[in-house]
């Protein structure tokens, strides 16, 4: 049995963990829940060694463990996949699944590693190209390498902090395929998720963390998604479904014929019209050319054929650029903050050159400090400071962050990728309202998902894309009330044509 006994971790004035005490038991699955901020993270990270809690112990088998940095967890036996990606960007994902497994020894030749790699991608089944460099893989695509690192090690404890945020439907059947395997041979396995129907598919036993402190630990039978819900946010939850748009007005974006190989994957003849007042949302497995789509909106990459047309809310033809857009980026930490910057400039990135917040090259410190307050009261993001970095919020209020930065200015075209990964379901739900609220105030909301329910709740249209082509998957059924039939999309999804009736 390993043990968390009576926790403490405060990081200056925020409470982290106060008094936590957790038996995780062998040959289960332990889900650990909790609201954005609620300590879920800091308490993984005490069992991994890589924070050390200002009191409390980590007993493992009765006996006290001294966790000084991760080398420590490893000795005992325990592996993590982090919730922020470990990887070393210059290597190739052969390297890094390589990387900490001492038993390879000082030398070992490089065809040797790639087996290994593929053979490593095999048996668990999460499909990754051993050959690829990190830095070129898309977020999806480094959660796998993340996981089978951690998967490889011969541990008998397995800490996953949020591994399913990007996986495909698929991959992450195939993830609780090997963790029920692993279970069973007897490991414990922590298992973070803010996906409840997943929590309920695959733990025996769960802990609600709330505010840093423990709130109940049951038998997941005798939980359900809404009592869940009830205990980690104090108040039961009702979930957002989106009516249809009344109306969609001018297009501000549109993209026509659109070729280019100039990315990973080739987005082949791509055509898409996004209108004001409408979600339209891009459903699709992590990879098909959602990265490539997206840098074509945002004017980084300019197509070889067609044209990408962005309107302004007046509907004069602007040119794609990164500031045209509202862009809720699918990596945040990479893409959308600057983490040793405070919270207040993070809150004003892309627009601190505008003169709400600067004169004359000079920051006008005051109407920053302002506005980020006024975020940091709308969205709810937590410390409530604006002058800590970025760095020390937890995930989901990164999020926040930078979903309040994004909808708050403009009128024109919102992209969101993924926008809720990683947070709660009271967050989601907030987002999802926000987004919605976007378009019934004349924005024109692309929103790619590799979250299927996310996208069916929220949008007007779908395209599915795969291996870079674009489908339209039109609602059918009653004229009066017609919904998506999401068994075509599954199969446009898996790169079947939309009429072949079933399986091929
Ligand atoms: N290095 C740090 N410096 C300062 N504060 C921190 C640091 N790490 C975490 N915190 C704070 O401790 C609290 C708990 O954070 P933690 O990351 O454990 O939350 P979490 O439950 O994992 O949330 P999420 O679901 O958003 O990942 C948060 O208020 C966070 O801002
Ligand atoms: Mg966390």
């Amino acid at each position: 049995m390993l043990e968390a006994r009576r926790i403490a971790k405060r990081f200056g004035p925020v409470v982290a963990l106060a008094d936590v005490s957790v038996e995780f038991h062998d040959r289960e699955v332990h889900a650990v829940l909790g609201e954005n901020g609620a300590g879920k993270s800091t308490l993984m990270n005490i069992l991994y060694g890589l924070i050390r809690p200002d009191a409390g112990q980590v007993v493992l088998d009765g006996r006290a463990l001294r966790l000084r940095r991760p080398m420590d967890a490893h000795a005992a036996g325990i592996a993590m996949v982090h919730q922020h990606f470990m990887l070393v960007e210059d290597f190739t994902v052969a390297e890094n699944l390589m990387l900490g497994h001492l038993d390879v020894g000082w030398w070992l030749p490089r065809s040797a590693v790639r087996r290994r790699a593929r053979e490593a991608a095999r048996r668990f089944a999460l499909d990754v190209d051993p050959d690829r460099r990190v830095e070129e893989l898309s977020v999806g695509q480094r959660q796998r390498v993340e996981i089978l690192k951690a998967l490889l090690r011969e541990a008998h404890t397995f800490i996953l902090d949020e591994p399913t945020g990007v996986l495909s439907p698929d991959d992450a059947q195939q993830l609780f395929e090997s963790l029920r395997r692993l279970r069973n041979r007897g490991a414990r396995i922590l298992f973070i998720s803010h996906k409840l129907n997943e929590v309920m598919a695959i733990a025996d036993r769960v802990t609600v963390l709330r505010r840093g402190r423990r709130i109940i630990t049951e038998s997941a039978d005798r939980a359900t998604p809404e009592s869940l819900a009830q205990q980690m946010v104090g108040r039961p939850l009702g979930e957002f479904v989106r009516p249809p748009a009344p109306s969609s007005g001018d297009a501000v974006l549109e993209l026509r014929n659109v070729s280019s190989a100039r990315g990973h994957v080739a987005l082949r003849d791509v055509s898409l019209v996004v209108r004001s007042g409408e979600i339209v949302g891009i459903a699709g497995v992590d990879g098909n050319g959602q990265t490539e789509l997206a840098r074509m909106v945002l004017g980084l990459d300019r197509p070889e054929a067609g044209d990408v047309r962005l309107f302004d809310p007046d509907g004069g033809r602007i040119e794609p650029a990164p500031r045209a857009v509202a862009h809720i980026a699918d990596d945040r930490r990479r893409e959308a903050l600057v983490l040793n910057m405070s919270l207040a400039e993070n809150a004003v990135l892309k627009h601190h050159t505008d003169a709400t917040f600067s004169r004359r090259g000079w920051l006008n410190r005051r109407a920053i400090a302002s506005h980020a307050a006024q975020l940091v009261r709308e969205f709810d993001i937590r410390p409530a400071s604006p002058f800590v970095a970025a760095a020390s919020l937890s995930g989901g209020n990164q999020q926040r962050l930078v979903i309040g930065r994004e909808l708050a200015a403009g009128r024109g075209l919102v992209l969101a990728v993924n926008p809720t990964r990683g947070l709660d379901v009271a967050s989601t739900d907030f987002v999802h309202r926000r987004l919605s609220e976007r378009a019934a105030n004349g924005c024109g909301v692309l929103l790619i998902s590799a979250d299927l329910d996310e996208i069916l709740r929220l949008v007007d249209r779908i395209y599915v894309i795969h291996s870079g082509r674009l489908t339209e998957s039109r609602r059918a059924g009653d004229p009066a009330r017609p919904t998506h039939d999401t068994a075509e999309i599954a199969r446009l999804m898996a790169g079947l044509p939309p009429d072949c009736g079933g399986r091929t």
